[in-house]
């Protein structure tokens, strides 16, 4: 999910392999490290918790000359952030160190058979399984670490760019990918590798992107030579590198907060990895798999959150109760700490936070576990407080998020509470198996739609430009669509500083219609859903007080598309899962509109990424 860098050739390898590093930061990551191998054949790793100029200071009196050398940014996913789990890995005999991006599924299954048969472990990651399964495979079958990391990938489930050094080998690289992006630069006598072409640009422009499924081999003074993991030589494809020097900084993106919106289909892929399996039949997550009793004895959930998250748990009260009929309150973690909360031991707190470390969500946390509630977090930084502080809990695993306003988190959440609703609907005998499989093979299409969502980029940049200058903005939805609105007006605010305000569409008439007027454009998220009908006569009292009407709407839409100014239209799904399609257009406006202010998106006025403080 973070960096991975690689240089083996003639110049100063930790040089290249540190900028690479600081290169690749804008990913964001909680450790960082370097395996250097001389030209004598000796294998050093150094890694250190923290930024990268912690890895540079832990460096300084070290042994720094090299031939060959991979480097890593962690972003924890198995283990917490600590200088033991940072990467790259040793194996047990210290023949090879292995640096990893993304996830291994199956580690467990793995681990349990490697430690059968003597393997001991020294970290917590799901990395030292692969590191340690190549060793073994290699010395069980006295063969060539290529074969070995072949035979390895073949055991291996889930998604993985990986790079690896052997010891007396000082001029090799291996790697490989699947899922993760990984890239070769060709040079005079020398290859580059990297997770993006950031770290690359100023030396090659000579790339090539490996493929799903491919191992590269990088020997100094031979030309570079591609597998496949049944062992058949593949098409070298060398591609000429478009990006400058000046675009490097996000990935090619202006902000880090549109790199994160659209980097939503493979955030989404991300979370539901492992999760949606069989085809998706099936939901698995070892939280609720763990704590079957608790879930199926449940007589009350109650979410606790802030801000976005709060308007995620507000959507998974819609969704547990409808797939779980177990009633759900949702409270925002700062009234609930200070409300005289009445909990029983049967009662359930799902506490949601992006960071980890919101001190009323904390708070909330540790109030309820006095009353003895059962307390489920759902966060995306492993190892933060509030994974620690809970019972159990699921990490939605979107990758860092930087832009102060959250986009992609929003999304993960929310496919984490879904995921959760069918889990316990299914345990509870509420769902059906025939809905869990029928929403499962949608969910699995999810980032693919989402995908087609974002090609609506253009048009939304261009509607944006006719409302930049409005004072007010009604956000408007029913059902599922309702936390959606209330989600749509909070980006608005946030980094427009516009004042938006979200409503439940039916509650208009009993106030907030008083405003409407030319001047008050209204955002109305109305996809296709047994409360349509409904909405659009909520469409029609706006239009009728002289309002104009943004709409989100299913392709194929004939009545509001016909009533509203301007239309959206966007793939349809099952009702269930609408917030993950038609929240994206939503981030896209309201990032737009503040765009065309000259405001600073990424990290507005007035507001943190992470509230520790009351
Ligand atoms: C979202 O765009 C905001 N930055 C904010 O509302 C945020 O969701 C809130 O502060 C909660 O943060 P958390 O998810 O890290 O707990
Ligand atoms: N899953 C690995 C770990 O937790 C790699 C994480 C990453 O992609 O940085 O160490």
């Amino acid at each position: 999910m973070c960096g991975i860098v690689g240089y083996v050739g003639d110049r100063n390898v930790y040089d290249i392999l540190i900028k690479g590093l600081h290169r690749l930061e804008y990913r964001g990551y909680d450790s960082a490290g370097v395996a250097l191998e001389t030209p004598e054949g000796k294998l050093n790793i150094y890694k250190a918790r923290g930024k990268v100029s912690n890895l540079e200071d832990f460096c300084k009196d070290k042994d720094l000359h090299a031939s060959a050398g991979i480097a890593h940014t962690r972003w924890a996913t198995h283990g917490e952030p600590s200088d033991n789990n940072a990467h790259p890995h040793y194996s047990q005999d210290g023949r090879l160190a292995l640096v990893h991006n993304g996830t291994i599924e199956n580690y467990k299954v793995l681990k349990d058979a490697l430690i059968e048969h003597g393997c001991e472990f020294k970290s917590e990651t799901d990395t030292e399984v692969l590191v340690q399964l190549i060793e073994y495979i290699k010395i069980t079958n006295k063969c060539s670490l290529i074969d070995a990391v072949r035979e390895a990938l073949n055991q291996v489930q889930g998604a993985y760019a990986i790079a690896v050094l052997e010891k007396d080998h000082p001029h090799e690289i291996i790697a490989a990918r699947k899922s993760s992006p990984l890239v070769i630069g060709i040079g005079k006598d020398e290859f580059f590798l990297a997770s993006d072409a950031t770290p690359i640009v100023e030396y090659t422009k000579e790339v090539v992107y490996v493929k799903d499924g491919e191992i590269a081999v990088m020997r100094k003074g031979e030309g570079l030579k591609l597998l496949t993991l049944d062992n058949v030589e593949a098409q070298i494809d060398v591609a000429e590198l478009q990006l400058s020097i000046s675009q490097l900084e996000k990935g090619g993106y202006p902000h880090f907060m549109l790199k994160e919106i659209f980097q939503q289909p493979e955030t989404l892929l991300d979370c539901i990895r492992g999760r949606v399996v069989d085809g998706g039949k099936t939901i698995k997550l070892n939280g609720v798999e763990d704590n079957q009793e608790v879930f199926k004895n449940a007589r009350r959930i109650i979410i606790v959150a802030c801000g976005t998250s709060w308007h995620a748990g507000l959507l998974g009260k819609y969704l547990i109760q409808e797939m779980c009929n177990i009633p759900v309150e949702v409270e925002y973690a700062s009234e609930f700490r200070y409300n005289h909360p009445v909990l029983f031991d049967d009662d359930i707190v799902i506490a949601i936070s992006q960071s980890g470390e919101t001190a009323d969500t904390l708070e909330a946390i540790k109030i309820a576990k006095r009353h003895g509630a059962f307390v489920y977090g759902i966060s995306n930084v492993v190892g933060s407080s509030i994974p620690r502080e809970t019972d159990s809990g699921t990490y939605i695993h979107v990758g860092p998020e930087i832009g102060v306003a959250s986009t992609k988190a929003f999304t993960g959440q929310v496919m984490v509470l879904t995921m959760l609703a069918m889990c316990v609907g299914r345990l509870r005998g509420v769902l059906s198996e025939e809905k869990v499989e029928e929403i499962g093979k949608c969910i699995l299409e999810v980032p693919e739609l989402v995908k087609k969502v974002l090609e609506l980029n253009k048009d939304i940049e261009r509607l944006s430009a006719i409302y930049t200058y409005a004072k007010n903005f009604l956000y408007l939805g029913r059902g599922y669509s309702y936390p959606t609105a209330l989600e749509g007006a909070l980006k608005l605010k946030e980094i427009s500083y516009i004042h938006a305000e979200g409503y439940p569409a039916a509650e208009m008439k009993h106030g907030p219609i008083a405003l409407i007027d030319a001047e008050m454009p209204s955002v109305i998220i109305a996809p296709y859903d047994h409360l349509y009908e409904k909405i659009v006569n909520n469409v029609q009292q706006v239009k009728a007080r002289g309002g104009s009407i943004i709409a989100i709407v299913s392709e194929g839409d004939n009545e509001i598309s016909k009533i509203a100014d301007h239309v959206l239209e966007v793939p349809r799904v099952p009702e269930c899962l609408t917030p993950l399609i038609t929240s994206i257009p939503l981030q896209l406006l309201s990032y737009y509109i503040a765009i065309n202010k000259g405001k600073d998106v990424d990290m507005p006025r007035n507001l943190a990424k992470s509230v520790t403080v009351e």
